[in-house]
């Protein structure tokens, strides 16, 4: 069984990924869990998806309505075993939620547990992964979140974890539904190299927590590639630095995922907030909300709006960035430069300030483009500063040209996101 397995997954390009055609660019939208918890009901649903349309974040991009945990009734059918909805959260049905979320144009998803029992003690999917894939498909389900809670030890190793979601990977893919395929097992058994071909998207840590770097020790790993028990209550920064060594496992059609957002939940500051969305999209990770879109403040809108920033997340590459130095500040934390390549000869960099005091940093090109080489590195680049407006009102105002190094103003717990355009003398150099 594992030869024929590794002889499959090394036969198969990593490029291909999951063959079911979704999440060329990482998936966006929104879903029901960082503020609503198990509070869900029909209403909450539709008006978020209303919302998502009213307030212009579906013309972004946000396309993906998002039913997280509590959704189920108590129990299965008792004759079929099929899955059932919460009648007094969902006195339509899902499937009648499911029409109108569609007949608005956007795409409706689900949420269950690669267990017996989800995370909020509903029941799960294993064993039963044929039946609520067909019961998802009929529903109109275009997204399927599959988390961890209740597996029933049937984890330890990228083997045994690898059966286990492929299990629901097949029935999803048996449906002839196109269903993309968030697997949410919070990085365990290391999912970047068992899932690439199974799953559009993975989870790599525990559960993100509203805060920028609250040490918590139920959050207790220090590094991912080695982690025993991934738990929850990760603060936000944590995250970033769990991914940094992930980027090349990362690409369209699979993606790591460093959870769901918190901008807007009221834990973090402003410049904490553009710091979460900045580095979300660099990594190419999913665009998922978790604020409560019916009500925002222009600050929270702000952020989740910046289409500049979206671009980045969303260009056709698909080429995450990575992270070139982490280097510690004398007062406390760090400032971190990383970088990544976009379509059409244009670059990202970004500056991450975590320590405790703002910071002013000489950025080197030859950091920049360390991937480049030394003679592209040397040249002459055109800079836009991703969240400064230019006078008409857009993101990413022009800041003029620089080569050898670029000063960087970087305030406590923010970051600053350049997009990088070679000057054409710089091209006539090469
Ligand atoms: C996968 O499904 C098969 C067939 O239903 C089952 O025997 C097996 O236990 C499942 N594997 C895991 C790890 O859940
Ligand atoms: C950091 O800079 C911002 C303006 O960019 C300023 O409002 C703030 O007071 C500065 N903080 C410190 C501790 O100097």
């Amino acid at each position: 069984m594992a030869r024929t397995l590794l002889t499959l997954v090394s036969a198969v390009p990593a490029v291909l990924a999951l063959n079911n055609g979704l999440a060329r660019t990482p998936q966006m939208g929104w879903n029901t869990w960082n503020h609503f918890g198990c509070g869900i009901s029909q209403d909450t649903i539709e008006n978020s998806a209303k919302a998502l349309i009213s307030n212009g974040l579906y013309k972004l991009g946000y396309e993906y309505v998002l039913v997280d945990d509590c959704w189920q009734a108590d129990a299965r059918d008792p004759n079929t075993g099929a899955p059932v909805e919460d009648k007094s959260k969902f006195p339509d049905g899902i499937k009648a939620v499911a029409d109108k979320i569609h007949s608005m144009g956007l795409k409706f998803g689900i949420y269950s547990s690669a267990g017996t029992y989800t995370c909020g003690g509903k029941f799960g999917s294993l064993d039963y992964e044929e039946i609520d894939a067909k019961t998802y498909a009929s529903w109109g389900v275009d997204y399927l979140k599959y988390d961890n809670c209740n597996n029933e030890g049937r984890a330890g190793t990228p083997q045994v974890s690898y059966e286990r979601y492929n299990n629901m990977s097949k029935a999803l893919l048996a449906t002839g539904r196109p269903i993309l395929y968030s697997m949410c097992n919070w990085g365990e058994d290391g999912p970047w190299s068992f899932a690439v071909n199974i799953a559009n998207s993975w989870r790599i840590s525990g559960d993100i927590y509203d805060n920028f770097d609250r040490y918590d020790d139920r959050c207790p790993c220090t590094s991912v590639l080695d982690c025993k028990l991934a738990g929850f209550h990760c603060a936000m920064s944590r995250i970033i630095d769990f991914s940094a060594p992930l980027l090349q496992k990362s690409g369209k059609g699979h993606w790591n995922d460093l959870d769901m957002l918190e901008v807007g939940n009221g834990g973090m500051t402003y410049d904490e907030y553009v710091t979460h969305f900045s580095m979300w999209a660099l990594v190419k990770s999913p665009l998922i909300l978790g604020n409560e879109i019916t009500s925002m403040s222009d600050e929270t809108k702000q952020i989740i709006t910046n289409d500049a920033i979206i671009a980045v997340n969303q260009d056709s590459n698909g080429s995450p960035a990575g992270r070139v130095w982490k280097k510690p500040a004398s007062q406390g934390g760090d400032i971190q430069l990383w970088s990544g390549s976009l379509s059409n000869n244009q670059y990202v960099f970004a500056v991450l300030n975590t320590s405790p005091v703002n910071q002013t940093v000489d950025i080197s090109f030859l950091d920049v483009f360390v991937d480049q080489g030394r003679s592209f590195g040397s040249g002459t680049f055109t800079l836009y500063d991703l969240w400064q407006k230019d006078p008409s009102g857009k993101w990413g105002a022009p800041v003029g040209n620089a080569q050898g190094t670029y000063s960087v103003s970087v305030d406590t717990h923010a970051t600053r996101v350049f997009k990088v355009v070679p000057a054409p003398s710089s091209k006539r150099e090469l």
